[in-house]
């Protein structure tokens, strides 16, 4: 999605904007921009495609881009196609530059006001009536800041938004609603940017501006205004976030590198939190336990992959807890009458915590008389954490590639521990709470153990590179799992993939099975495996070609339908997670062989900050 970058310093600041850019590249965009302010003067640079061919352009420049003031921005087309002279940054008179993340709801509106006005617009961005509006209403007040503050009150829609005036190279203004953005502190020299990620490499102090801010930045002071209109002080949060999160670490993608980082980071997210005589106390914020004690009903709203971990919760909620859950994708329940049940808990789940549509479902809830907000979650300070009673972080360490990996299975390590969190309030069954324990205890082993499967599964892939449509079948909880496998598979390599319960196959998906559409199936030996087995009976019997990760006790044996990958045994709780990693591992040993671009597939974003 969207990113933006931008610092006022005595010194040239173009490398600093160049590098915030090229570390939120992993987000995914199209087209990228630079404005500098220099000797009074504006200059603009930008440019469709890689962030290489803007810093190569900006290299050609008689002054190679010099300023000490300006504004960077990666942009992912919402209003307008993919064109330079729709990239950002926008200017109005020559004077103002503006980036700008999230959508300008009313800018039609403002657009036909803006030209009934003389303002000529140059591209077909919503955000262009962001650089207009300013422009206009700084006429008739005395500061940027004062042109801000008064033109945001006619914005409707999310914006994260920088604004620049080459007649006061002294300070850009920016403003935060519905779309992230931390003001970066540094020694005589100040920065903004929608990701810290960007900064890292000149700051680790930061403040994250809250909703509605409206903040006036200078090399030497910070002034934020809040929605009210009153002056606020923020809290200064030194960065825990390593320099070099960016690194692939000898890895040939960021991807690849997080499938292996998986049972160091689900370790770290159980460190401190769960041992092998139980869970600890509020593990999921001050007080969780009390309101756990009450809780009848569990919401989980969430979207993508991030929806599979919640839909993965509800088999164990209800199964191993025994209270019951439902779940949502946040896209949908933010537009529907819904009805609260009593004691019900709201549970977000997101990698990011910026995710547009599970903030704004979680608004509604908390408005909905929900009564309490637990966020799962992978960035500590982001607009889920701070906008929920609860939080628990899933310490998988920054996820640079944009298909998920890491940040689902921390996630689904935090649901078995939230099932333990819960159970242990709601007295379930002491054999049950050991069987989640020792599941917990040995989970880190066992993705080690499922990573050696990757020389098997890269051969396997070749078998997929020339089909355009595959199905993912799995029963239970791994029918989450298979919906998971299914994303992974579509988004990285663009074969089209489907995910069934496998039950449901004789009430429909029966009729596409054919020697051209690849089956996989995942096969835990469990209390469902000889249902299972009778629908991988009814592809057979239709010439179905099968690819089956199954446990070695489930006994299926490969042949000429069939080829089995024996998955390390494991206990029944942590199975989806376990067989999780093949599944990311297929997706990828594909999408490696039909050569696409697999840290940023096209069309995709990470963090989807816009609905
Ligand atoms: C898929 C993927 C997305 C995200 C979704 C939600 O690999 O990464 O489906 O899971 O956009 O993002 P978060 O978890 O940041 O809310």
């Amino acid at each position: 999605m969207c990113g933006i970058v931008g610092a006022v310093a005595e010194r040239n600041v173009v490398q600093i904007l160049l590098e915030g850019l090229r570390r939120l590249e992993y987000r995914g965009y199209d087209s990228s921009g630079v404005a500098l302010i220099h000797d009074n003067a504006l200059s603009i640079t930008r440019r469709v495609g890689k962030v290489k061919a803007l810093s190569d352009a900006i290299e050609a420049l008689d002054d190679q881009g010099t300023g000490a003031t300006g504004i960077a921005h990666t942009r992912w087309a919402t209003h307008g196609g993919v064109t330079e002279s729709n990239a950002h940054p926008h200017v109005s008179q020559s004077r103002f530059a503006v980036v700008h993340n999230g959508i300008i709801e009313n800018h039609k509106s403002l657009r036909d006001e803006l030209s009934a006005l003389g303002y000529r617009f140059t591209s077909d961005t919503d955000t262009e009536t962001i650089a207009h509006t300013v422009a206009e209403l700084r006429k008739s007040t005395p500061t940027l800041l004062d042109a801000v503050l008064e033109s945001v009150k006619r914005f409707e829609g999310a914006y994260g938004t920088v604004i620049i005036d080459k007649d006061d190279a002294s300070t850009m203004v920016v403003a935060r609603s519905g779309s992230p953005l931390v003001i970066g502190l540094g020694i005589g020299e100040n920065f903004i940017a929608s990701d810290q990620m960007a900064l890292l490499p000149v700051t680790r102090r930061f403040i994250f501006l809250e909703e509605g801010d409206v903040a006036e930045i200078t090399r030497t002071s910070v002034r934020i205004i809040d929605e009210s209109g009153n002056e606020v002080e923020r809290e200064i949060v030194e960065s825990t976030v390593e320099h070099d999160a960016g690194d692939k670490g000898g890895y040939r993608h960021y991807m690849l590198k997080e499938i292996y980082e998986q049972p160091a980071v689900v370790r770290n997210t159980l460190q401190g939190r769960v041992s092998p005589d139980g869970i600890g106390n509020d593990v999921f914020g001050e007080g969780s336990d009390a309101i756990f004690a009450k809780t009848e009903h569990i919401k989980i709203i969430a979207c993508g992959t991030s929806y599979h971990a919640g839909m993965t919760a509800k088999y164990w909620l209800e199964a191993y807890a025994g209270v019951s859950c439902d779940v949502e994708i946040a896209s949908e329940f933010r537009y529907r009458k819904s009805v609260v049940k009593p004691n019900s808990l709201i549970v977000t789940i997101s990698q990011s915590g910026e995710t547009a549509d599970t903030l704004a479902a979680l608004k509604l809830a908390k408005e909905s008389g929900y009564m309490s907000s637990l966020a799962i979650c992978n960035v500590d300070g982001s607009s889920l954490v701070r906008e929920s009673s609860l939080s628990f972080m899933t310490r998988a360490g920054a996820e640079i590639g944009v298909a998920s990996t890491k940040a689902f299975t921390t996630q689904l390590a935090g649901f078995l521990m939230l099932v333990l969190a819960i159970g242990k309030q709601k007295n379930m069954p002491k054999d049950i709470q050991q069987h989640i324990l020792s599941a917990l205890t040995e989970l880190p082993a066992k993705l080690e153990e499922t990573l050696t499967l990757a020389d098997e599964i890269d051969h396997l892939a070749e078998e997929f590179s020339d089909k355009h449509h595959s199905l993912f079948l799995g029963r239970g909880d791994q029918y989450p799992i298979a919906m998971e496998g299914a994303l992974k598979l579509k988004e990285i390599s663009y074969i089209h993939a489907e995910a069934y319960a496998s039950g449901e196959l004789k009430h429909g998906p029966l009729a596409l099975i054919d020697a051209e559409m690849p089956v996989i199936v995942v096969a835990p030996n469990n209390e469902l495996l000889e249902k299972l087995k009778s629908n991988v009976e009814e592809v057979r019997a239709r010439g179905g070609i099968m690819y089956v990760f199954a446990d070695k006790d489930a006994h299926f044996e490969s042949d000429e339908t069939m080829r089995v990958v024996n998955v390390p045994h494991c206990l029944e709780s942590i199975a989806p997670i376990v067989y999780t990693i093949p599944l990311q591992l297929l997706s990828y040993y594909v999408a490696l062989i039909k050569g696409t671009d697999v840290d940023q597939p096209r069309n995709l974003a990470k963090s989807v900050t816009v609905e």
